[in-house]
């Protein structure tokens, strides 16, 4: 089954965790919302193509896995749209899910995604139990208070902010959860793993600040030019949009010589250099024709 097709339906899979006639339905209504139709699942794809490149011997618990992980992703971006954070109206082409659902429902949608991820992973326990756990604990470290999402976000609010560290808990640690649990899900050490996720990580949101400066909004599917409207710090605004193509060029080749030899190693790399490509495709106004 293509990689697109196996993640929609362990999202599917995971969402019927949830599904009860007791739940309130305008809650119930707003985590499809949020899910689908996905962005580019890229979190969840690099994930399955790790796991693959390790022998993917546990299928259920690397779809488990890569669903979690784009659970937290959906999750982070409800919570980053609201007013206390970037205001935006919105999201994958069509309003953010505050504006649907009002801000109450979308912080709790946001909050259930984030339990509903870890449901998610404990549903396949029993299949895996060391593995699982293992699961648990690197995606509970990449979204939480000081190495993931949370920590990313928070840095916002510093009077200070050191931009390596800023992108690599905001952006960079789920895309370090992706490498390593797509690893742990087939039965691999996660610490080789870590430093490919790292750059990928990095070069995404080197590129995602690129877009924000150069990529219309409609093209986009979500507000861009916010960098400098937030006054967010960016790799722009601190090495300018030449110096932030070349970083970026720069860090992808960083990308694929950082893959750990695994019997899939071929393969993955043929993937990772997609990835690059994808990531450096920046849409602009004159591309629209
Ligand atoms: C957007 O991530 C948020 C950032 C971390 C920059 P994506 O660009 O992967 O969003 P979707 O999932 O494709 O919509
Ligand atoms: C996105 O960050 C959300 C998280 C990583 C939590 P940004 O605010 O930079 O991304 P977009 O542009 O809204 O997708
Ligand atoms: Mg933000
Ligand atoms: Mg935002």
């Amino acid at each position: 089954m293509p990689l697109d097709q196996r993640i929609d339906a362990s999202l599917a899979r995971a969402l019927s965790l949830v599904a009860a006639p007791e739940a309130p339905p305008r809650l119930a209504a707003a985590l499809p919302y949020a899910i689908f139709p996905g962005g580019a699942r890229i979190r969840p794809t690099i994930l399955l193509s790790v796991a693959r490149a390790c022998g993917d011997d546990r299928p259920l618990v690397s779809d488990a896995a890569a669903a979690a992980l784009e659970l937290i992703h959906c999750a982070s971006l409800a919570h980053d749209d609201l007013p206390a954070f970037d205001d935006a109206d919105l999201r994958r082409g069509k309003p953010s899910l505050h504006r649907a659902y009002g801000e109450p429902l979308a912080v709790l949608a946001g909050d259930s995604l984030i339990v509903l991820a870890f449901q998610t992973l404990s549903a396949v326990g029993m299949i895996a139990p060391s593995r699982v756990m293992a699961l648990i604990t690197t995606l509970a470290t990449r979204t939480g208070a000081a190495q993931g999402i949370c920590a990313g976000q928070a840095w916002e609010s510093e009077p200070q902010v050191d931009l390596r560290a800023y992108h690599r808990a905001k952006t960079g640690a789920l895309f370090i959860a992706a490498t390593q649990m797509g690893a742990i899900a087939a039965g691999h050490d996660a610490e080789p793993w870590e430093d490919l996720g790292t750059l990928i990580g990095e070069a995404f949101q080197v590129a995602d600040d690129l877009k924000d400066a150069l990529s219309p909004s409609d093209l986009a599917g979500k507000p861009m030019g916010q960098d400098a409207a937030l006054d967010r710090p960016s790799a722009v605004r601190s090495m300018g949009v030449e110096g932030a193509q070349k970083h970026l060029k720069n860090i992808l080749s960083g990308a694929i010589a950082s893959i750990p030899h695994c019997p899939g190693e071929a393969d993955l790399a043929k993937l990772v250099l997609g990835t690059a490509r994808r990531i450096m495709d920046i849409p602009t106004a004159a591309a629209r024709g």
